[in-house]
């Protein structure tokens, strides 16, 4: 139930191919694949032929987060590519029910996100066909920002909200987790929890992500 799910935002693009298999060593259950196209977000990353190559490394779970304008036309490719769940942005110009049909229709994983300005309250009526919700804890765009923590009561809602419906939807959270957050947001109701520069950037990730499983795991 509690996925740790690091954000390769923050690896060593010159030789991904081993900070993925890394990764898989140091005890990660996803990987976080962040998409930015430069106008959904002031940032570009990465599109779907460097997401085909990257499968080859890894048979992790591929947790795509698409912060891009138009996710819906580019879902049958990251598909392809070998993306497991893929993640939009409700403030994107895609239709919400449109884009959610055509991600499963190519056999993935659908999953919603909310920005730290939109209430949580807008995916409710999204919730019975969705795997997920993101609730972005920073402003999309770049790794190392501080945590919001006043995020918190909206993963509270959420996660009243699912259990209200039982329905088995995860919840992740984005954006500034790490060791000292981390209980914070499972406290909250998250289980599925991004972090890209409390990884990447500590001098032994393996512990870091036992450390992180632990603190979350006192909340289930
Ligand atoms: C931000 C991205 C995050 C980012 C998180 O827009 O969605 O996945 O990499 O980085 P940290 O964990 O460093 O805040
Ligand atoms: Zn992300």
């Amino acid at each position: 139930m509690i996925k740790i799910s690091p954000s390769i935002l923050s690896c060593d693009y010159s030789k991904m191919g081993e900070e993925f298999e890394n990764m898989k060593r140091c005890g990660a259950d996803w990987l976080h694949i962040d998409v930015m196209d430069g106008h959904f977000v002031p940032n570009i990353t990465l599109g779907a032929p460097l997401v085909k190559c990257l499968r080859k490394c890894s048979d992790l779970v591929f947790d795509v987060h698409l912060m891009i304008s138009d996710p819906q036309k580019y879902i049958p490719d990251f598909a392809a590519a070998g993306a497991d769940v893929i993640t939009f942005h409700i403030e994107s110009d895609s239709d919400v029910n449109e884009t959610i049909e055509t991600i499963l229709e190519n056999g993935c994983i659908p999953a919603l996100s909310v920005k730290p300005g939109t209430a949580v309250e807008e995916v409710f009526p999204y919730l019975d066909k969705l795997g997920m919700v993101l609730v972005m804890t920073v402003e999309p765009g770049f790794g190392g920002q501080g945590f919001m923590s006043d995020m918190m009561p909206k993963v509270k809602k959420l996660r009243e909200e699912i259990s209200r419906r039982n329905l088995t939807v995860d919840i992740q959270v984005d954006g500034g987790v790490s060791l000292k957050t981390i209980g914070a947001c499972a406290e909250a109701g998250a289980n599925v929890f991004v972090a890209g520069s409390a990884i990447f950037g500590s001098s032994d990730p393996k512990a870091t992500i036992s450390q992180m499983k632990e603190l979350a795991a006192r909340y289930f």
